[in-house]
């Protein structure tokens, strides 16, 4: 016998239930996050928001969101330090403000060789390049954190500025030209909390349990900043984890745990707070069909969460992406054996939910609640 909505409504009038309960959708994952005061939200690029799918997965789960590319420096800069274009990151912005989403502001500067923008390379900085690009780069962070101002709740201010097989600086063409990495990262941070002073300003990197190396370049560049009173609230933890065959836990085993453990310890210790900003599972290496695959996702996702959630310092979760559908880690060099596509995001391609969801639901639920 089929029922009916209206059958279905007035049975729980009779038993008393309020229809608005009975009818309700089940929670969203920023409203399971929330009430243990961590936010949830989603990257989000132009490509993906054109696809009402896809805002649809944002309105029904998120309560951030954060521009995939299109406050990255060679986005709002395409030909030369001098022009402006806001008009991807404008149509983004409005977007989530239209709609009552917190936004995350990515990135002021990615201080990396290969993603600076193109012309920073060759640009003639002249007579005198450190005061050149200092008045580049401070330009540039006042623009953007002013045009947005308090509708960015908090920024990347800095991303990915250690080495990751040396822990050394990265060098660019604007930390040669200022005579050291630091005075390139210390600037941008110094002008930001002068232009924005309520924003959470975030160093973001992706050290993980692998690189001894990596973790150790980052801590050293935490405590620099802190002895030099640079203005910096947060580490960000992008969190693009990679599912292993061969560990417990989809790859997050115990010994896993202690290193990443001990790092996080290390961080806190110095007074930073934490935010998990770009979450997504690389499952190239692992066989099988997709519910194996899946079980691993859902997995590391789970044990990594539960880990890292359980430092109240964590404020949010981001995914890079809702859907393996437009996932970035798609286009990686690396294939699978197989050849078939990731499954890395918490929705699959034809927007179904994955295991990886329901994991990432119970570890909000389990977060201990922080303020
Ligand atoms: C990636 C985007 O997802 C891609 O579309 C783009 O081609 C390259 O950048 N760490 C970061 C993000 O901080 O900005 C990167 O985003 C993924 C890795």
């Amino acid at each position: 016998m089929k029922i009916t909505r209206r059958q279905t409504l007035a049975g729980a009038a009779a038993l008393g239930i309020a229809p608005r309960l009975m009818a309700a959708p089940s929670a969203s994952l920023d409203a399971i996050g929330a009430a243990h005061g961590i936010r949830f939200g989603t990257a989000v690029g132009m490509g993906q928001f054109l696809d009402a799918r896809y805002r649809g997965l944002i309105e029904s789960e998120c309560g951030v969101i954060v521009p995939e590319n299109e406050l990255k420096m060679h986005a709002i800069h395409p030909h030369g330090p001098d022009d402006f274009d806001f008009r991807n990151a404008d149509t983004l912005v409005d977007y989530a403000t239209r709609n009552g989403l917190k936004i995350r502001g990515h990135n002021l500067i990615w201080h990396h060789p290969e993603w600076m923008p193109k012309w920073s390379e060759t640009f003639d900085y002249g007579p005198r390049p450190a005061e050149r690009v200092a008045q580049i780069l401070t330009r540039h962070v006042e623009t953007v954190c002013r045009r947005y101002a308090s509708r960015i709740y908090t920024w990347d201010v800095v991303n990915e500025a250690v080495d990751n097989k040396t822990g050394l600086m990265r060098e660019t063409a604007f930390s040669r030209a200022m005579g050291s990495p630091e005075a390139v990262l210390d600037l941008a941070f110094r002008t930001a909390r002068a232009t924005v002073p309520n924003c959470e300003l975030v160093y973001n990197d992706y050290m993980d349990w692998g690189s001894e190396a990596h973790r150790a370049g980052v801590l050293r560049l935490l405590k620099g900043f802190r002895e030099r009173g640079v203005p910096v609230d947060t580490l960000g933890l992008q969190a693009h984890l990679s599912a292993k065959p061969d560990i417990a836990r989809g790859g997050f085993g115990l010994d896993q745990e202690n290193i990443w453990r001990g790092f996080l310890d290390a961080v806190t210790a110095l007074g930073y707070k934490l935010q998990i900003t770009e979450l997504d599972v690389n499952d190239t290496a692992i066989p099988g069909d997709f519910g194996t695959r899946d079980a691993a996702v859902a997995d590391i996702t789970r044990a990594f969460l539960d880990c890292t959630l359980s430092y109240k310092q964590v404020s949010a979760v981001m995914v890079w992406g809702m859907t393996d559908r437009y996932s970035w880690l798609q286009h990686n060099k690396t294939k699978r054996a197989d050849r078939l596509p990731l499954r890395c995001c918490p929705y699959d391609a034809d927007f179904k939910p994955h295991p990886m969801r329901g994991a990432i639901a119970q570890a909000l639920a389990g977060a201990p609640i922080r303020a």
